[in-house]
């Protein structure tokens, strides 16, 4: 086609996030049409060959059912260049390789993604160069800052897109929609008419191999940090006038700089735990501790709970409750905004037992809403009823969806560089208290429904 070339330079072409995510995500947005004439090359450690890396890639679009002809094209032109990707010696042989506008993604762990970045501070980005980057932003609040001090000297900040796949969920995505296009929600989304926010994440996977990364990371950076704080900004910002970048993720920014840990207590109010052996959806899991791989005694969590403020007029005083955990039986994964009771019932209306409740659902995506009417028979004695919406998925996958965003040079759904540190920010008092051990390292056998003595409320009854 007459499209300009566009080439996708992806750095850690061997890792298990370009094979897992990256890929699949990438086929299915080629499949769509959205990426004519694009040029995939990989590079990384393994001295693969070009071979070797096209059947990589037509395998990882294969899981994602994208095998069309667009997708052939792309992977029959697709090259791999082994390298360092560390040494400016190796970065000017890939540059030289990419034509057209070109893409850099760091499928990389932080502290290489750093250092790559240095390297390419020295050699200079032709300009228009955008840079993608996958999760964990550095591994703390300095080291985010000083990956953020480094980006800063490569491209414009509107240039970077920091990846949360999360902001491509159409259910994350559909917060706006629900808040701001209809009249019913928004004026009692605040303190006045709320008395907390559950957001929660809770798997039945477990490790699933990927000891290298989660060792490091943990359940509280790999999706409290992340993937929660970012819906948490959904649910919470005020409404910005345009779905601009600008507008957007200013809001957001807003609303998470205001956020920060329930009176400054991570001994109340944080948790952590990890599992043992046992059951999930009829699969034998390993203790975490006992996976390949893992270094029991750095002491990771693979469940995090933690409770936080967001010091705004709209939400002073109301509880955030995050939690996130692995190889659990309830797989829930929800945000539920429980309203305060009425000011008072009517004296002989009965059956009072439960609030009403606004439902996100992120899996299934659905919209759900508890409400108390009188149910089948005496019309005065009340029955709590849940209705449910389905939001129906994305044309494509969230994955897909950020990545569209990333090559058409919006950067509405990626992570800006001030909201990355701030979630930082808000998350180390909590890491900082854990690495001091303050707070013990529980334990929950896998399959069952995590911590006994948790912080957030149990799980609503009902349908999500
Ligand atoms: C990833 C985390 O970012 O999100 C995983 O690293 C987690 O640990 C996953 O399982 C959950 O997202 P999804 O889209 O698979 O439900």
């Amino acid at each position: 086609g007459s499209a300009v070339p566009r080439t996708l330079l992806l750095l850690g072409a061997s890792g298990d996030l370009a094979a897992r995510l990256l890929l699949p995500g990438l086929g299915r947005l080629v499949a769509s049409g959205a990426l004519p004439n694009l040029r995939l090359i990989g590079s990384g450690t393994h001295a693969w060959d070009d071979g070797q890396w096209r059947r990589r890639v037509a395998d990882s679009f294969a899981t994602a059912g994208a095998d069309g002809p667009r997708e052939t094209e792309v992977v029959r032109s697709a090259r791999y260049l082994p390298a360092d990707v560390t040494a400016e010696e190796d970065l000017r042989r890939l540059l030289a390789a990419c034509h057209g506008q070109t893409v850099i993604f760091f499928a990389l762990p932080p502290a290489i993604t750093a250092r790559a970045a240095d390297a390419l501070a020295r050699i200079g980005l032709p300009p228009g160069t955008r840079l993608m980057l996958e999760k964990p932003f550095g591994t703390d609040l300095a080291s985010a800052r000083s990956l953020n001090d480094i980006l800063t000297r490569l491209v414009p900040e509107e240039q970077v897109h920091r990846i949360d796949h999360f902001l491509g969920k159409s259910t994350v995505v559909n917060i706006i929609g629900l808040r701001f296009a209809n009249r019913i929600f928004e004026p009692v989304l605040n303190s006045e008419h709320v008395a907390c926010v559950d957001i929660v994440f809770d798997e039945s996977l477990g490790l699933e191999g990927r000891a290298g990364y989660y060792d490091s990371a943990g359940a509280l950076v790999d999706m409290v940090q992340s993937h929660l704080l970012q819906v948490l900004a959904l649910m919470a910002m005020d409404a910005p006038p345009t779905l601009d970048a600008r507008d957007l993720r200013g809001r957001k920014a807003q609303v998470l700089r205001a956020t920060r840990l329930w009176d400054g207590d991570p001994v109340r109010w944080s948790r952590r735990a990890r599992y043992t052996a046992g059951e999930v959806d009829g699969r034998r899991l390993l203790g975490y501790a006992d996976e390949a791989g893992i270094d029991a005694t750095r002491g990771t969590e693979t469940l995090a709970e933690l409770v936080l403020a967001v010091d705004t007029w709209r939400w002073a005083g109301v509880p955030f409750r995050l939690r996130s955990g692995k190889a659990l039986a309830g797989r829930r994964k929800e945000a539920v905004i429980t309203f305060r009771q009425p000011p008072r019932v009517p004296t002989g209306l009965t059956g009072y037992e439960q609030p009403d409740r606004l439902r996100i659902g992120f899996g299934p995506d659905r919209l759900g809403l508890d409400v108390n009417i009188n149910g089948p028979g005496n019309p005065l004695e009340l029955d709590q009823v849940h209705l449910v919406a389905d939001f129906g998925p994305g044309e494509l996958p969230p994955y897909g969806e950020v990545l569209r965003g990333a090559f058409d040079g919006d950067p509405t759904l990626s992570v800006r560089g001030d909201t990355a540190e701030d979630c930082w920010r808000i998350v180390e008092p909590v890491l900082d208290a854990w690495r001091a051990g303050k707070v013990p390292l529980q334990e929950y056998p896998a399959g069952s429904q995590g911590l006994n003595e948790s912080l957030l409320a149990p799980a609503p009854g009902g349908v999500i």
